[in-house]
């Protein structure tokens, strides 16, 4: 078995990062037969596998390898044979990858159009705002019998750091958090820093928030996936920023091991007090913006979690923004279509 471990290490970079992170992403049963394999392996070779990993990756396979590891010996034997002829076909998954990398540099300059303002195109369409058309409510309706929770006003009694300097000074992404609850009045606090709502108007239709927002869209839903909350119970909420009100939506059966699935193996996304899971409702952007959307949208977004970083600072919390995360898993923890409404950004919080 060592010899796996032997000819993985021997492997080119590239060629060891893609194989290593195809075993560690399986789910068919090989991160656990190789990481069984790990914890048979004898030192120096242990050490000279580690030290073959890119950065960082040591830290997240030693945590996969430590302790018990269920496996059935068939599985175990099914999942070997497989690692060793991903290993033989190493050669041929390069030479796939090659021609990808190409097609993909393509691309690359393509979406970069995406990034530069369009605005200058908007005059050759006519919006759904221009012709009149409804834009849809401020916030969603809640499910009918579902149990709503009246968030405590937001005010400074929670506040530990006010010098806004020190916030913006001291921000950095927090990835470990304790055991300790978020109180509901912090919780209150923190969404309120992201999607507060300060007025409405335009008759019911326009709403100035805590965050900025290009023409007031404010394209955006908050669900809350909370663990550790003094006074909720586990599961999926959704806040109603209008009412400043969450709605507890489902619970979500080993939600922080689903959660830090979704957000490909960060385990941290699901081991804290509460995760924010920003989705995007396209359209209440479209409407005004049509083709330019799509970047405003995403720029936007930015502002939400910029204002949970601060706003977390000045509590005691940490967080952490999530961009690298499966689209589907996501979509579906929150129970999205994935057209018109998808999750755009995540980010778990904790007290630190
Ligand atoms: C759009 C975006 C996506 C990010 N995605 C991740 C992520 O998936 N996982 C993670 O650990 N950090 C993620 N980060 C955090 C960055 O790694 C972090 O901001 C960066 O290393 C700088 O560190 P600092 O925030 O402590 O200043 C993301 C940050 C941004 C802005």
């Amino acid at each position: 078995m060592s010899d796996i471990i032997k000819k993985i290490v021997a492997l080119k970079d590239a060629e060891r990062k893609i194989l290593v992170g195809d075993i560690m992403e399986s789910e068919k049963g090989l991160k656990e037969a190789f990481c069984k394999m790990l914890q048979k392996a004898g030192e120096p070779l242990l050490e000279e596998f580690y030290q073959s990993l890119p950065q960082g990756w040591d830290g997240f396979i030693k945590e996969q390898a430590k302790g018990e590891i269920t496996i059935s010996p068939q599985k175990e034997e099914k999942a070997l044979e497989e690692i060793s002829k991903m290993m033989a076909g190493i050669g041929a998954t390069m030479e796939k990858l090659e021609k990808n990398t190409v097609k993909a540099r393509k691309q690359t300059l393509k979406f970069r159009e995406t990034m530069k303002a369009g605005f200058i195109k908007l005059v050759k369409v006519i919006s759904d705002q221009t012709k009149g058309l409804e834009r849809g409510p401020l916030q969603k309706e809640c499910p009918k019998d579902a149990e709503v929770i009246e968030l405590p006003k937001p005010d400074k009694t929670v506040i530990k750091k006010s010098d806004i300097f020190d916030c913006i000074g001291d921000r950095k992404s927090r990835r470990e958090y304790s055991d300790e609850a978020l109180s509901l009045e912090e919780l209150s606090y923190l969404l309120w820093a992201t999607q507060g709502v300060k007025k409405v108007a335009g008759n019911g239709t326009i709403s100035m928030r805590t965050v900025p927002s290009g023409g007031a869209m404010h394209p955006f839903e908050t669900y809350l996936a909370v663990n550790n909350v003094t006074g909720l119970k586990k599961g999926m909420y959704r806040y109603q920023p209008v009412d400043h009100k969450l709605v507890k939506l489902f619970t979500v059966p080993s939600m922080p091991k689903k959660l830090a699935k979704a957000a490909i193996g960060q385990g941290f996304v699901g081991d804290c007090a509460a995760t924010f899971i920003w989705s995007a409702v396209p359209y209440k952007t479209e409407w005004r913006y049509s083709l330019e959307a799509k970047k405003i949208i995403l720029q936007d977004s930015g502002h939400l979690c910029q204002n949970l970083y601060l706003a977390c600072e000045s509590i005691g919390c940490g967080t952490c923004a999530i961009g690298a995360y499966n689209q589907k898993l996501f979509d579906k923890l929150c129970q999205l279509d994935g057209r018109d409404e998808f999750v755009v950004y995540v980010a778990p919080v904790g007290k630190i």
